[in-house]
């Protein structure tokens, strides 16, 4: 008797296992794989670091808070030091005869003739030769930034019109890639002449969207 249960058991053991897969659970299982993989390439950012927020993070309250806007100032503070600053320095200030101040700079600023697009194109495309900054000469070269992306140039700009006394609007990462696919014939770094050549453009001269017919 014992003996005749014990088999028994064995045998829907043996039953158990070797029954197919529930189509359900299949299914089930396939959905859970997708939905993670969509989780993952909606919400890791590309996996690039300048996305965490510390702010979004409260620690002390165990939750997790709203995430708070990027401040363009903040990432492009950051990225300046990580590209910038050891030639700009952190003061904005450069170095003399060697590295031009970006602190109260007319290319900075777009001031005078100078376009918010000849800042945008010399930071694509890099510069060479002679070059005069708040009346002192410089005659060094910079390489391009183009292999950073529009918003990466965006945030350092805005950033870099914000500090050490400048006060200049911010610029989009959307004029950023007006100006990249403008200019994206360009091989040489330009010189101060051709891009005093090229006519000004400022941010608020941008195209406004198509008005609606009525
Ligand atoms: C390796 C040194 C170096 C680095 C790094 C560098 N620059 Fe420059 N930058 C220069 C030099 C040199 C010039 C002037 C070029 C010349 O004399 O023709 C210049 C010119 C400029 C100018 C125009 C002149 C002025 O002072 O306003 C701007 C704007 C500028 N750089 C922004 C940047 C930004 C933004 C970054 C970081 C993404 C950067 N630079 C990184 C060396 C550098």
């Amino acid at each position: 008797m014992n003996q005749d249960h014990h088999n028994h058991n064995q045998e829907q053991r043996s039953e158990d296992t070797n029954r197919p897969l529930s189509p359900w659970l299949v299914g089930a299982f396939m959905l859970s794989l997708c939905w993670g993989a969509f989780y993952l390439a909606f919400n890791s950012g590309g996996f690039n670091q300048e996305v965490y927020e510390s702010n979004a993070v409260n620690w002390a309250g165990g939750g997790v808070a709203a995430a708070a806007p990027v401040d363009p100032k903040v990432v492009g503070k950051r990225l300046y030091t990580q590209n910038c600053v050891v030639c700009h320095q952190p003061s904005g200030m450069g170095v003399s005869g060697q590295f031009p101040p970006l602190a109260g700079s007319e290319f900075v600023l777009a001031q005078g003739n100078m376009g918010d697009n000849h800042l945008v194109m010399l930071v694509l495309n890099g510069l060479q030769g002679h070059f005069m900054v708040k009346g002192q000469a410089y005659n060094n070269a910079m390489a391009p930034w183009k292999q950073l992306t529009d918003e990466q140039i965006a945030n350092i700009l805005t950033y870099i019109r914000s500090d050490w006394g400048n006060n200049a609007p911010a610029i989009t990462p959307t004029f950023v890639s007006q100006i990249r696919k403008e200019t994206a014939s360009v091989s040489d770094s330009y010189t101060q002449e051709q891009l005093m050549a090229m006519p000004a453009v400022k941010t608020t001269d941008m195209p406004a969207p198509a008005p609606v017919k009525k």
